[in-house]
């Protein structure tokens, strides 16, 4: 598959990765080598996406509520995370990919919080994608910080408060540089958003898609991509408003 079998790729994809442990304990294992096998689904969507020219992949690999799991659990991915950091380190730079990261950065240890923020800064040049990692995100939270901020800058006195509109308080959010999230897809056949990109999601294409996600491959991305070609989104205005507007 190729970027010309698609023409209405999306900029910004989304995927929540949900599934691993139920992967795992289909198969009487523990739960991390479920997340284990997940790791490799995500270096194969990653070189996926940047073979096809999606400018923005979005990966939700911890929310800011998975640290309430058990500790063994907790401490496995975090040593995941750093070997997906370390090891992807090269393809990433070779590739043209910036490696960003959302969510409570400060948060995780720093076996994880350094090589990350390394591969970050060395990757900062780089155009051809962006890869983000949301670990210890949650959508809520990233709401709030926004808010906060905005607040702090109405009591200094540099922000009026009917200057704050939506665009307003959406530019103190994380998201703010990267392209609109077109696309969101959640794997293991859960249908709910677990707090992920709440703001950003207003006028995603939500997927859901029943594949454990350790098993979700390449042809799964492909036929979600197929599918967001197929829909009309309408952003509020009827189907004649969106013809009319691409005749001229
Ligand atoms: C998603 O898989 C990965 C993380 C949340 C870190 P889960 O671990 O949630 O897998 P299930 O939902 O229990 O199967
Ligand atoms: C969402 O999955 C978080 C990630 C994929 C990182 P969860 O498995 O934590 O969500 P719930 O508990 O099913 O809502
Ligand atoms: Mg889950």
């Amino acid at each position: 598959m190729t970027a010309t079998d698609l023409p209405d790729l999306p900029r910004h994809v989304g995927i929540i990765m949900d599934g691993n442990g139920r992967w795992a304990q289909l198969r009487d294992q523990p739960r991390l080598s479920g997340h284990k096998a997940g790791a490799e689904t995500v270096r194969d969507i990653t070189r996926a996406s940047r073979e096809l020219g999606i400018e923005a992949l979005t990966l939700y690999a911890f929310s800011s509520q998975n640290w309430a799991r058990p500790v063994d659990e907790v401490a496995g991915l975090m040593e995941l995370l750093r070997d997906f950091v370390i090891d992807e380190r090269a393809e990433i730079l070779d590739n043209g990919i910036r490696l960003e990261a959302l969510g409570e950065i400060e948060r995780l240890p720093a076996l994880v919080r350094e090589p990350l923020e390394e591969l970050r800064t060395a990757s900062a040049g780089n155009t051809k994608m962006v890869l983000t990692l949301a670990l210890s995100y949650g959508g809520r939270e990233s709401i709030t910080r926004a808010a906060r901020a905005a607040a702090r800058e109405i009591v200094a006195g540099t922000l009026r408060v009917e200057d704050l509109d939506a665009d307003k308080l959406g530019s103190y959010l994380p998201t703010a540089k990267l392209p609109a999230l077109d696309l969101l897809i959640r794997t293991s056949g859960e249908q709910r958003i677990s707090n992920f990109m709440l703001w950003e999601v207003a006028y995603a294409e939500l997927m859901f898609v029943d594949v454990l996600w350790p098993e979700f491959r390449r042809a799964h991305l492909y036929e979600c991509l197929k599918a967001y070609g197929t829909r009309e989104r309408r952003f509020g205005l009827t189907s004649a408003q969106l013809a009319d507007s691409s005749d001229v």
